[in-house]
């Protein structure tokens, strides 16, 4: 059963006149509980404190929503654990309450057996229509604001798809709807520059971490759809999943190739086991 703590009580409600309904402004975290931990919980709490200050929101004790996770996860598992921080509550108006009192959601989803299908044998993906916007003021950060991944994942029904890719209006390859890029280029890993866009997730940075204890080459850059399209390897990533290999883009077949292999079985040591070898 789902469980909620609102500011730490188990039977809390959230106002109307939250502003993280009324106006998105909030952060949250996804976090991966696998055999009775959550994982890179100390990356997630990192973004979530970068967040609250890049926004202005009083953060959270990070000692609080390690406890309140605990609280939560008591005799379960596996799952996926949500923190949600708002500003609170404020008077009608964009100004932000000059105390703002914020707001801390903790919650579980307990995994049902079988309930994650697995990626790690590659995924099919699209290209999505709905554009992402640049604004290097949210740039980086997981806010609560996801109308744009909303509605790209409703460009399509087709169960074999799984992800969907966004580009900025200019055509830069952003990420998936869920999930961060990375391509291989002759031995080499891309992953998107996120400075004016996207979300640096924090799988992402273990990747990114993990290139470079492995001696991979790793840059940031700018990617746009062709520049994709002549990639060697292409694989997408997030904190629920580990590494996604691409094995199809729209019609064109890619294969699961040594980088993203290495990348997998890496991971796989370091607790990420959906990437672990079946
Ligand atoms: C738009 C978007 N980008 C990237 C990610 C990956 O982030 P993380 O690795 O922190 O899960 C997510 C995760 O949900 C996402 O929604």
């Amino acid at each position: 059963m789902t469980q909620w703590l609102v500011n730490g009580m188990p039977d809390g409600s959230l106002s109307p006149q939250d502003r993280g309904l009324t106006y998105g402004d909030g952060l949250f975290e996804t976090i991966a509980l696998r055999a009775g931990k959550f994982r890179l919980l100390d990356f997630h709490l990192e973004r979530l404190q970068v967040g609250c200050e890049r926004l202005g929101i009083p953060p959270p004790a990070t000692e609080l929503l390690r406890a309140e996770l605990k609280q939560v996860a008591v005799n379960c598992t596996s799952g996926t654990g949500k923190i949600i921080i708002t500003r609170g509550c404020g008077p009608r108006g964009y100004r932000a309450p000059a105390q703002a009192q914020a707001t801390r959601l903790v919650g579980l989803f307990p995994d049902s057996a079988g309930s994650l299908p697995s990626w790690r044998d590659g995924i099919r993906v699209r290209w999505c229509r709905t554009p992402v916007a640049e604004n290097p003021a949210l740039a980086g950060l997981k806010t609560l604001n996801r109308l744009e991944q909303v509605l790209a994942r409703s460009e399509w029904e087709d169960e074999a798809i799984t992800e969907g890719l966004m580009s900025t209006p200019q055509g830069q390859v952003i990420g998936g709807t869920m999930s961060n890029l990375f391509m291989v280029d002759d031995g080499q890993l891309l992953t998107p520059d996120l400075s004016r866009c996207g979300i640096s997730g924090v799988m992402r940075r273990l990747i990114l971490k993990v290139a470079a204890e492995l001696a991979i080459n790793a840059f940031e850059q700018s990617i746009d759809a062709e520049r994709l399209l002549a990639a060697d390897e292409v694989f997408l990533s997030n904190s629920l999943q580990g590494i996604a290999p691409v094995i199809q883009l729209d019609d064109q077949p890619l294969p699961i190739g040594p980088v993203s292999r290495k990348l997998m079985q890496a991971l796989s040591q370091r607790g990420v086991s959906e990437c672990a070898a079946a």
